[in-house]
């Protein structure tokens, strides 16, 4: 089958390899009809993690069932779904209790699996045109009718979306507050619009691109472009001075200054700053525990410079970590299903899977308009 490969820094390729197989009875296959690019894969992309070369890469992954294992019971031949980025297996402690992103049985020594992800576990991606999911009836999201005509839709249930939605969960955003969001990438629109569902009375979205600033504004958020002006000056006059109730980080540990300068710390101190007394903080943006590249010096090391005095003064929480994508994503799914969520807003191509390299380069870019890619590996 073709495949999107890692081949090293800014090179991936679409190469042949070998079909997956069903290893083991719990295993399903599908035919992947639609696979996003992530802000996740970039990370990798940019050679910034320990990816090896030839994995094939790809977490955000729906498609058709197309063979089963002998001991998979709820999943059909056929069945249309979708995949959470995190594999779980569905009855170790934290997947019994809804913690799927943490789980403990598939990449054993570690908490938390995915497709083709760095320290994540062996498994392959689903940028390909076949797709071997383990533990099948745990992890498969069944779609409904609808599967074809809200196929860009459904496909952000395997992870921006909830992702997004895990932001304001971790904030505990409730209806009527306030949100500053630190980032508009796909993750940071998310969790705005589902700040938006939920009832928050002002959202506020951080960013320079304007093409992102212009999608946040449309779902109703106000826009701060950092490029302008300072994001924490503007936010307080936004708030009266008080800041907002709640924030998201959904830019992670390669967050910069407008001119492009890396700053680890720079989303998290200026959260720090913007959250009023007694608020709440989620951060999804990614944090790893080591990073040699970075030109941050604590940074190698995992670490920055967090505003702590201040933090533990403004008596602040916060949550961290991947989204358990299964906590969220039926619920979500039937928001779509029911026209009350329409996610696609922010896509901007959809390509053939041989137009992956060209794609990654743009997306990695922030190249106006480029803000989802969704690859078709079977069209
Ligand atoms: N926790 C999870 O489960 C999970 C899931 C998916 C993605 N992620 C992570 O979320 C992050 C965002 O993903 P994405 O797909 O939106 O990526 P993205 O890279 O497309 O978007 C990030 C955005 O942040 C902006 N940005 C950079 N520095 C900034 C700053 N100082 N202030 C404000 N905005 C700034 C960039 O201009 C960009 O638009 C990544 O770190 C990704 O790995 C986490
Ligand atoms: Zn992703
Ligand atoms: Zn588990």
């Amino acid at each position: 089958m073709k495949a999107v490969i890692y081949n090293g820094p800014r090179d991936v390729r679409v190469v042949d390899v070998a079909d997956p197989q069903i290893e083991q009875p719990t295993d399903v296959l599908v035919k992947i009809t639609s696979t996003n690019i992530c802000g996740s894969d970039l990370h990798m992309y940019e050679g910034r993690t320990d990816i090896e070369c030839g994995r094939v890469l790809g977490h955000e992954n729906l498609g058709e069932v197309v063979e089963i294992g002998r001991a998979v019971y709820r999943i059909k031949v056929g069945d249309k779904v979708c995949l959470p980025f995190n594999i779980g297996c569905g009855f170790c402690r934290n997947c019994e209790k809804g913690l799927t992103g943490a789980c403990l049985t598939v990449a054993p020594g570690q908490a938390g699996a995915a497709y083709g992800f760095a320290d994540m576990g062996p498994f392959q991606g689903g940028q390909a045109q076949y797709l071997r999911v383990p533990f099948g009836d745990f992890n498969c999201l069944k779609l409904p009718e609808d599967a074809a005509e809200k196929e860009d839709d459904y496909v952000m249930l395997a992870d921006i979306f909830p992702t997004g939605w895990h932001a304001t969960r971790l904030a505990n955003l409730m209806p009527g507050d306030s949100i500053a969001i630190y980032g508009a990438g796909p993750v940071g629109l998310m969790a705005a619009y589902s700040a938006m569902i939920q009832g928050a009375r002002q959202v506020i979205v951080v960013d320079r691109h304007k093409d992102r600033l212009k999608l946040a504004e449309q779902i109703g958020a106000i826009a701060v472009n950092d490029a302008e002006h300072d994001p924490v000056e503007q936010i307080m006059e936004l708030t009266n001075g008080r800041g907002t109730d709640k924030g998201c980080e959904c830019v992670g540990w390669q967050c910069h200054d407008h001119g492009g300068q890396e700053i680890p710390n720079l989303t998290m101190n200026n959260l720090v700053k913007t959250t009023r007394a007694t608020g709440q903080i989620g951060v999804v943006g990614v944090f790893v525990p080591q990073d040699p590249k970075s030109p941050d010096d604590l940074m190698k090391r995992g670490q920055i410079a967090f505003d702590m005095g201040n933090f533990f003064f403004k008596g602040l929480r916060m949550g961290s970590g991947q989204a358990n994508v299964k906590a969220y994503n039926r619920e979500l799914r039937d928001l779509i299903h029911a026209d009350r969520a329409k996610p696609s807003f922010l896509v901007s191509h959809r390509l053939p899977l041989e137009q992956a390299p060209d794609a990654y380069k743009n997306f990695d870019n922030r190249i106006d308009g480029w803000t989802k890619v969704i690859l078709k590996p079977n069209e």
